[in-house]
């Protein structure tokens, strides 16, 4: 054992994250659910996030939470209205009854959007020019966002923010990756801008951070505020894990309470998210024709990938050499060993997305010694599991409830 692996604390201690108290190192990352038809947070995905806090996590994060109606990808995310309120707090209640404490992830799309009907033609991105995404749904060209576009998105931010304190929220993750709105900005491969906000990775990271102000400022006292962005996005003209360094201390100045630390690029490079392939099944479960279109380009362009645990090791390393704040490890952490790993390289916690869908009791397993491994083959099959009626689950488990995924949390 290593001298820093002794001196590591436990991943079952308690941890402070900005006003809140964690009651271990373990964060349920988000996972897009599928289980807000029509924006409505619906019972399956209170249900679904209850399992989590029972089976002993820290944090639970709820997927992709729109903060305004043009800010969505698809039509069925969690819309961040006061219409979602009495949803929203019956989803907190269940999962505060278990004693773990959970997070919105807040997010707009910009550029990236599969809605049908937005009201602008061409959608916002940081930069202007041919939409690759958009192309597949008719809006072939983006719009680069002016300073009064910033102040309104950066002020929905901080309302979606507000609205999830008063739903019982402890905490707000600001999503600055895999290739939404506000990773537009901090992507070499998207921020093609000459003002203040293109040009290196500081620059590109100045509107990311003025939002991360504007959310401080609004709930920061409250709740904690977390950024999630990419250690690299895997491509030739992505961003590297140096420009993470670089933007870490930017959002680290800027006073985020945690980083969670991902990577890869929904249209660009899933595969470096995954650290896998993405199963044909989620090509062909894709929800419309123009998904599946898209994905199907998307996989003729996969290269081979063989899935290790750990995956973002060595990029994630660079990002904790360069600041103090806390950082939570994420990427194919699949079991007490990793955990471990983590812990000792000085990572203040851990993210774990499929390992918990497939055990959602994994953390109290590993605690009483129950189990070592999680046991996800990273088949990937939960990606497409996001599109049927039930919503996202273990391929080899049950699928869900579709009557619960059609109704709405509080009902
Ligand atoms: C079914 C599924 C849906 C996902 N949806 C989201 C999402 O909505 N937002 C997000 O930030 N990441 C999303 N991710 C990525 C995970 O949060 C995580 O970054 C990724 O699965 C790698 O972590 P893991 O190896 O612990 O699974 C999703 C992953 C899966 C498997």
């Amino acid at each position: 054992m290593s001298v820093s692996s002794i001196s590591a604390p436990s991943p079952f201690r308690a941890m402070r994250v900005g006003p809140m108290t964690l009651r271990n190192r373990f964060i349920k990352s988000a996972t897009n659910e599928g289980m807000a038809k029509g924006g409505v947070p619906s019972k399956m995905l209170a249900k679904w996030h209850e399992a989590f806090a029972k089976g002993g996590i820290g944090m639970t994060t709820v997927a992709y939470c729109a903060v305004s109606p043009d800010g969505r990808t698809f039509i069925d995310q969690v819309s961040m209205n006061e219409q979602s309120l009495p949803d929203l707090r019956a989803l907190t209640e269940a999962v505060h009854r278990h004693g773990a404490a959970i997070c919105a992830q807040i997010t707009h799309g910009g550029a990236f959007t599969f809605l049908p009907e937005l009201t602008s033609g061409r959608p916002m991105s940081s930069s202007g020019g041919f939409n690759a995404v958009g192309a597949l749904s008719g809006r072939f060209l983006r719009r680069g966002m002016n300073e009064a576009d910033m102040e309104q998105v950066a002020e929905e931010f901080a309302a979606a923010a507000r609205l999830a304190r008063e739903a019982g929220f402890d905490a707000v993750e600001i999503h600055m990756g895999h290739g939404y709105l506000l990773s537009q900005f901090l992507s070499p491969m998207y921020n093609k801008r000459r003002d203040q906000y293109g040009g290196g990775p500081e620059n590109r990271a100045r509107f990311p951070a003025m939002v991360l102000k504007r959310v401080l400022e609004a709930v920061g006292q409250d709740l904690a505020v977390i950024c999630k962005i990419c250690v690299t996005e895997g491509t030739k003209t992505g961003a590297t894990a140096e420009d993470a360094a670089v933007v870490a201390r930017v959002l680290e100045a800027a006073g985020a309470h945690l980083l969670v630390l991902s990577g890869g690029m929904n249209v660009e490079s899933p595969w470096i998210m995954f650290g896998s392939p993405l199963p044909k099944a989620a090509v062909e479960g894709a929800q419309s024709w123009l998904m599946k279109m898209a994905m199907r380009i998307l996989k003729a362009k996969e290269p081979r990938t063989e899935f290790h645990e750990m995956y973002f090791l060595e990029h994630s390393r660079k990002v904790r050499a360069a600041v103090r704040m806390p950082l939570a490890y994420l990427g194919g952490v699949e079991s007490l060993a990793n955990v471990a790993q983590a812990m000792a390289d000085g990572f203040d916690c851990v993210a774990m997305g499929r390992a918990l869908i497939r055990n959602p009791a994994l953390v109290n397993e590993f605690h009483v010694g129950q189990a070592e491994k999680a046991g996800c083959n990273r088949c990937n099959e939960c990606v497409s599991m996001m599109y049927t009626a039930g919503g996202t689950s273990c391929v080899l488990d049950a699928p869900n409830d579709p009557a619960l995924n059609a109704m709405p949390a509080a009902a």
